[in-house]
């Protein structure tokens, strides 16, 4: 008998979360949500509307903000695209301005609280995959497959930076490397649901795989769920 799964993916910064979780869902006719763009949505919200300032975040200020807050998700020529308030976002939230400030968005607890909630609703009916920071231990902890990724941080360092160069940002490997560090470091510090990989999470080292073989592992470990007798 098959039955629709819940699969949550966390990991570090720029380990192939989503290129890994978009190739499950399309592969299994499953819905894709990228909740680390939520995230980032938020951030760019705060830089339009004058609520960061010398790298700071106001943090108050977001917080009385956030009912004029919404994220979600359209499909557009069969690609995932994040909108804030009814505008598509998708390319400005992948900017280094928003990447060196979402973690300080990303720790506010109200801001995970309000996240949280429509992460949750939006995978109640299973049939979901998910990636993150938290969703294996905050949002969706009884997904029926966890995925914990990580890779060497050269690679991961280099893959972003083909990533915006080929989108046409200037910005050097040392830059790139700097930002992924210290995202690391706020990810796995913070005080409200830190990066962890839970007990019952699978390991996923994709320093040295292609993309097809992770999607294939991913994909063996899904199916022996989906078809469980
Ligand atoms: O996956 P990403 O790099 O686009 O995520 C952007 C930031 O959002 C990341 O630095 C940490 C934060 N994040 C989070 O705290 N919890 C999540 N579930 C997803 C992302």
């Amino acid at each position: 008998m098959e039955r629709k799964i819940n699969i949550a993916i966390d990991g570090y910064s720029s380990c192939g979360k989503s290129t890994l979780a978009k190739g499950i869902a399309k592969a299994l006719g499953y819905a894709y949500i990228d909740s680390g763009a939520m995230y980032r949505a938020v951030t760019l919200y705060a830089i339009r509307n004058g609520l960061s300032n010398n790298d700071e975040i106001d943090e108050s200020g977001l917080e009385t903000e956030l009912d004029n807050i919404t994220v979600d998700f359209t499909n557009s020529n069969g690609m995932n695209m994040t909108r804030l308030n009814g505008e598509i976002v998708e390319n400005e939230i992948r900017n280094m301005e928003v990447s060196a400030l979402v973690s300080q968005v990303s720790r506010i607890k109200k801001v995970r609280e309000k996240l949280r909630l429509m992460q949750q609703d939006a995978s109640r009916f299973g049939g979901v995959v998910m990636d993150g920071r938290d969703i294996g231990s905050a949002v969706l902890p009884f997904a029926e497959l966890k995925i914990f990724m990580t890779a060497n941080k050269d690679i991961r360092a280099m893959r972003r930076f083909e990533e915006l160069a080929e989108k046409g940002e200037t910005i050097t490997l040392e830059e790139i490397r700097a930002n992924l560090e210290k995202r690391d470091l706020l990810d796995t510090t913070r005080k409200e649901n830190p990066l962890v990989q839970v007990p019952d999470a699978l390991l996923l080292d994709n320093t040295k795989m292609t993309e097809k073989e992770q999607l294939n592992q991913a994909l063996d470990w899904a199916k022996e769920l989906i078809f469980e007798t």
